[in-house]
């Protein structure tokens, strides 16, 4: 463990032990301070950064976790290759007043002879679930494991990450976690584009292609508003829309019950409109909620 200090003087914590985190949010907790987490994969864009002020807001003690999760990637995917920066994101966590950040090697969370995992029955079959099998098991996983390590009273997750949201809603419910989850709304770009770690693999020219995520959602938007209320015709538009574009590989387009995350045939009541889409070889999500 190592203590760093900011240009204003506060003190960062950086824990890599869980043991240790968890004797300090006990402490915390004693003094009767909230504590307020956010869990990060680390890389911070400005999406992070408004996760991390809501959360300065929120409580007394603000604590991050920066962990790159094994178990929430597939054989194929990027766990190698995702960005890491740990002393940039330092660097920003101490200029909004992070309080702690819990940084743990992958044994620490994943020690030999592992084998406890949390799977939930029904929201994983949806959206991301179905391209990525292992992905919520390994999410709702973390994400338990870091409640019980960092104790926080109130947990905060981007809506860009949607059904992941529900998983992990569904997840403090069904298991009592005695924990108030909170969404932070997506940040984009000037033009558009959901911000991600993720766009840092984008070459310049796959950017206008990234942006009809975002574009297919407006267009949807607007459909709707001219009352065009049936899925089918807008999943079609939004299909074009993307496909007119170059190195295009649609995961999935869907409009579905926010909650439950059940297709929709008839937008008559406020619907969730996501999507998935490989744009070369970088994976991007975004969605919007649909108002009849
Ligand atoms: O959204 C993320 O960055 C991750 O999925 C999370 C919630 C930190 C779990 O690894």
């Amino acid at each position: 463990m190592f203590n760093q200090i900011d240009y204003r003087g506060k003190i960062i914590k950086v824990i890599h032990k869980a043991e240790e985190i968890q004797k300090r949010s006990e402490q915390i907790r004693c003094q009767g301070k909230s504590i307020v987490l956010v869990p990060t994969m680390g890389f911070f864009h400005e999406g992070h950064l408004s996760l991390m002020r809501k959360g300065r807001e929120l409580g007394d003690d603000l604590v991050i976790s920066i962990f790159v999760n094994p178990a929430q990637f597939g054989p194929h995917e990027d766990f190698e290759s995702y960005p890491r920066d740990l002393e940039r994101d330092l660097q920003l966590a101490r200029e909004i007043g992070v309080d702690a950040v819990f940084t743990p090697d992958n044994m620490e969370l994943y020690p030999e002879g592992f084998q406890t995992y949390i799977e939930l029955e029904k929201l994983p079959n949806h959206l991301c679930g179905l391209s990525r099998p292992v992905f919520f098991k390994g999410i709702a996983t973390v994400v338990a494991k870091l409640f019980n390590i960092v104790k926080p009273h109130v947990a905060i997750f981007g809506e860009k990450d949607y059904q992941q949201l529900t998983v992990i809603r569904r997840m403090v419910q069904d298991l009592n976690f005695n924990i108030n989850i909170i969404g932070g709304p997506t940040v984009r770009e000037p033009d558009g584009l959901a911000m991600s770690s993720r766009n840092n693999y984008l070459t310049l020219k796959q950017r206008p292609t990234a942006l009809t995520l975002y574009k297919a959602l407006v267009k949807a938007k607007d459909l709707l508003k001219n009352g065009v209320k049936d899925a089918g015709e807008i999943i079609q538009v939004a299909t074009k829309l993307i496909t007119a574009h170059p190195e295009t590989g649609i995961d999935y387009i869907s409009i579905c019950d926010p909650e439950c995350l059940d297709t929709i045939k008839t937008i008559d009541k406020p619907a969730l409109m996501a999507l998935a889409v490989n744009v070369g070889k970088t994976r991007l999500i975004d969605n919007m909620i649909l108002y009849p």
